[in-house]
C-alpha cells in the first residue's frame, strides 16, 4: 500500500485478532521510524516492545493506575473500572513504548520530543501499510515507576507514546477532520 493510502485510511484501532505479530516485521517497522527527520541528528528516540507476560505485567500496571483515580480503591464500582481496563489492555497482542531522551537544553528537548513523535507517525503509517492497526495512547501511566522499571526507560529519559500494534479485527471508516483548506492560507503576495 502506498503512503498516501495508508494515511487517509489510517484510523486508532480498539480492538485487535490475537494473531502473533512477528517479531521482524516490528523491526521492520522500527526501522521505519528511525528514518523520521531529526534536528543535529541526535536520534534522541528509544523504543521497547512488550509482548507475552510483559504485556500482562503492563495490563496490571495500566489497571493500578486507573485504581489511583478512585478515593476508595475497594469499591465495586473501582474492581470493575480496573477490570475492565486490565481485559482491554490484554487485547493487542503487543505494545511499542516509544521514549525520548529528556536534553538539559529546553529547544533541543522540544526538538527531541517532535522528532520522536515523527518517529511514532512513521512507525504507524508504515504498520497501516502493511494492514496492521496502531492505537497512540499516552497519559499519566507514561510517568507511573512500574511502567518505567517495565519498559527499561534509561536515565534522562521519558515515555512520549505507548503504541498498540496487532491486526485489526474491525475497520473503522477513518474519523472525521476539518478540511485542511480550511486551516490553511496562501501567502503568495
Ligand atoms: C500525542 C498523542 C497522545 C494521545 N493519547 C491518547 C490517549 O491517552 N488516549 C486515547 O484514547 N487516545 C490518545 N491519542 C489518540 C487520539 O485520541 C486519536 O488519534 C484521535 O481520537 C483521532 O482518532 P484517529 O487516530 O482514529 O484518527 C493520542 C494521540 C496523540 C497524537
Amino acid at each position: 500500500m502506498d503512503a498516501i493510502t495508508a494515511i487517509n485510511q489510517r484510523t486508532s484501532v480498539r480492538s485487535f485478532r490475537s494473531d502473533p505479530v512477528p517479531r521482524a516485521v516490528v523491526e521492520q517497522l522500527l526501522d521505519c521510524a528511525v528514518r523520521a527527520p531529526n534536528h543535529k541528528l541526535t536520534q534522541p528516540w528509544r523504543f521497547a516492545v512488550l509482548a507475552g507476560a510483559a504485556r500482562e505485567r503492563y495490563a496490571d500496571i495500566r489497571a493500578g493506575h486507573r485504581l489511583k483515580r478512585y478515593t476508595d480503591p475497594s469499591t465495586p464500582d473501582a474492581l470493575a473500572g480496573a477490570d475492565k481496563v486490565r481485559r482491554e489492555t490484554l487485547d493487542p497482542p503487543l505494545y511499542v513504548i516509544a521514549m525520548a531522551a529528556e536534553s538539559p537544553d529546553e529547544i533541543t528537548r522540544e526538538e527531541d520530543y517532535a522528532a520522536t513523535m515523527m518517529a511514532v507517525a512513521n512507525f504507524m503509517i508504515a504498520a497501516e501499510s502493511l494492514g496492521l492497526g496502531t492505537y497512540l495512547r499516552s497519559g499519566g501511566v507514561m510517568r507511573d515507576p512500574a511502567l518505567l522499571q517495565l519498559a527499561g526507560v534509561p536515565d534522562k529519559y521519558r515515555v512520549v507514546g505507548l503504541i498498540s500494534l496487532g491486526y485489526p479485527s474491525e475497520q473503522d471508516p477513518p474519523r472525521r477532520r476539518k478540511s485542511a483548506a480550511e486551516l490553511t492560507q496562501w501567502v503568495e503576495g
